[in-house]
């Protein structure tokens, strides 16, 4: 069985591993991809979270370039409480034989409240989900929606800022999936805070925001203090997975 997964904040991967160690699968993150045109496997599984009621530009732009051969293929999309027809979306991208949702704590920065981020205990998800893969459950969806392709979001990091303890520890380069930003090593403004160069191409997906360490990171007027990743994943699991300069 293989398991690809897309994560910004680590509910997906939290997902796969919990799911890869009850069914034994191998994992693949989905942003080291590459031109990854074809795969074959038993069992194929792609899990991501929900962006908008759709499918995240990067995995959109993955499900039309890869073939993925299996007897049995489904995905998994974490969501925060609302996700939309993402079995339609799903069937406009690829054939899968089930697609199954699981609710986790939303990383959608904009609209989280001022509080202490909760994770959600999704064991019982998980033991339901590994039953129905085990016995190949087949659900059709109906096409509906358009999925994402380019990336809407492109050019949502130039509204970005530092506050002053950022340390330039280039925490935010390394979980970007599509290495959007470069760190100057030797540049700062008139702050102290090290210059950052952005190209087009952000995913929207909250990684940088989400993992920098003393949230130096922010959203002009955004609702919350607070940061949140999924509590059974590391830092360096989420750079490990996306991490483009290797
Ligand atoms: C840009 C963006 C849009 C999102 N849109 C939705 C949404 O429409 N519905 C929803 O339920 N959750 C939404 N979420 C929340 C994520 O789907 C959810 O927190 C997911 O578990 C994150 O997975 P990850 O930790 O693997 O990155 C959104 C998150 C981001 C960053």
């Amino acid at each position: 069985m293989t398991l690809f997964y897309f994560t910004a904040t680590g509910n997906s991967l939290d997902i796969a591993k919990r799911l890869g160690a009850e069914l034994g699968a191998q994992l693949r993150s989905i942003p080291l991809e590459g031109a990854t045109a074809e795969v074959s496997d038993d069992v194929i599984g792609v899990i991501f979270p929900v962006y908008a009621a759709n499918v995240p530009a990067i995995v959109t732009r993955f499900l039309r370039r890869v073939r993925l051969n299996a007897g049995y293929t489904f995905a998994i999309a974490a969501h925060g409480g609302e996700p939309g027809d993402i079995g339609g979306v799903l069937a406009t991208l690829a054939a899968f034989d089930n697609v199954y949702t699981i609710e986790t704590w939303s990383n959608y920065l904009p609209f989280n409240p001022d509080v202490q981020p909760v994770a959600v205990d999704v064991s019982s998800d998980i033991e339901r989900i590994a039953a129905a893969i085990r016995l190949k459950e087949i659900r059709g969806f109906k096409p509906g929606g358009e999925p994402f392709d380019p990336a809407p979001w492109h050019s949502q990091a130039l509204t970005y800022r530092w506050r002053k303890n950022c340390t330039a520890c280039g925490t935010c380069m390394k979980v970007c999936p599509v290495a959007n930003y470069t760190i100057s090593e030797t540049e700062r403004d008139a702050n102290g805070i090290p210059l950052f160069k952005f190209a087009d191409s952000c995913e929207g997906c909250m990684a940088c925001l989400q993992n920098c360490p003393n949230a130096a990171l922010y959203m002009p007027n955004e609702p919350t203090r607070y940061r949140y990743r999924n509590p059974n994943i590391t830092v360096d699991e989420i750079i490990a997975a996306n991490n483009q300069a290797r």
